[in-house]
């Protein structure tokens, strides 16, 4: 029995938990600071950086207390080391530098990209079923990030597409902001488009045929145009519906190209976008293999993901504890 305690602060999530042999969530707090930035309509770095320092040593405390274990209970800590936003990547990276010196445990430094992955291995995302199976494609949605990559074993990635321009994350912020919706924009146009009547606008898809490169600055660039010219003919529920549908057509079409071509034998969701519900159903309707998803709150950031995927790095060893550092722009090959 292994338990990871997993600390996650690349963005504006304050996050930590405890997570048993890579898939027990014991449990799994996060503070987070939405409203905080909701009124700029997007994550200010440094408000976000002061307001983890404030939240990341009670956050730990309450992570430990609600699993009702011991320090003396936890076998190493893996903690977020990029990408994300340089201030906010420290907090949580050096609390956990800190508390693993002092307390002589192994630190596991993580690609928060791969924690989204490793959401899938946890136990509530996979509703009875086996864990997932190599080899897979992997779609992870963000914020940030819009990334189609073939997994072949624990931490073996290859690269088959990435976004051109605007992830998929950014894409709904964006366009809930020209909707006049608010922020994040992803929940609140998928609330949007569920209220649509009529599905009879269509807007553009980006195909980039012969690669599996996504496009999505032009859909946002279509939806300002109708905003723009075509105020009061369409509704916002149509508007983020046509929008919506767009984007997941999109997304489903080349992420099931991919599994057929690499011959997957799972396909898995992950990141903020992947609690789209929509999106979900239809790589679910579409898909050959079967489709694993995490329920929402483990799509979006959390340090169970963290926790999980330090597990599947438990025992590699960092050589220079105290050397480790940030790499706000990590990739994942
Ligand atoms: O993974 P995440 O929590 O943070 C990053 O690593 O970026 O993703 C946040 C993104 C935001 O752009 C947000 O609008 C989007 O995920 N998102 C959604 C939904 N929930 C969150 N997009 C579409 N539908 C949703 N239900
Ligand atoms: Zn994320």
């Amino acid at each position: 029995m292994t338990r990871v305690l997993g600390i996650e602060t690349s963005c504006d999530e304050t996050a930590a938990a405890v997570v048993e042999d890579g898939e027990r969530l014991l449990s799994n707090v996060i503070a987070s600071q939405v409203n905080l930035h909701a009124r700029y309509g997007g994550v200010v770095p440094e408000v976000a950086a002061r307001k983890h320092l404030e939240s990341i040593i009670p956050v730990i405390e309450t992570a430990l207390e609600q699993a009702g274990c011991t320090w003396h209970e936890i076998a190493a800590i893996a903690a977020t080391q990029g990408p994300g936003l340089p201030g906010s990547l420290l907090v949580g990276f050096n609390t956990a530098k800190a508390i693993a010196y002092a307390r002589d445990l192994p630190l596991i430094p993580l690609n928060h990209l791969e924690g989204h992955v490793y959401a899938n291995w946890l136990l509530e995302a996979r509703d009875g079923g086996p864990a997932p199976v190599f080899p897979a494609v992997s779609l992870i949605v963000s914020g940030g990030h819009t990334d189609l990559m073939v997994m072949y074993d624990h931490g073996v990635y290859e690269r088959l597409g990435r976004t051109r321009d605007d992830a998929a994350g950014e894409a709904f912020d964006k366009v809930a902001r020209l909707l006049g919706l608010g922020f994040p924009g992803g929940p609140l146009i998928e609330r949007a488009a569920r209220e649509a009547t009529s599905r009879k606008l269509e807007l553009p898809r980006a195909w980039l045929h012969g690669t599996y490169d996504f496009s999505f600055s032009g859909l946002k660039t279509a939806v300002l145009r109708l905003v723009r010219e075509h105020a009061g003919s369409y509704s916002v529920a149509e508007i983020a519906a046509a929008f919506q549908d767009s984007i997941i057509d999109v997304l489903v079409t080349k992420t099931i190209e991919a599994a057929v071509q690499v011959n997957a034998r799972m396909i898995l969701l992950s990141g903020g976008v992947a609690a789209n519900r929509a999106l979900k159903a239809a790589m679910e309707e579409r898909s050959p293999v079967p489709v694993r998803v995490p329920p929402p709150h483990l799509c979006t950031d959390n340090g169970a993901m963290i926790a999980a995927a330090g597990y599947f790095h438990y025992g590699t060893g960092l050589q220079d504890m105290l050397a480790a550092d940030v790499v706000p722009s990590l990739r994942l090959e």
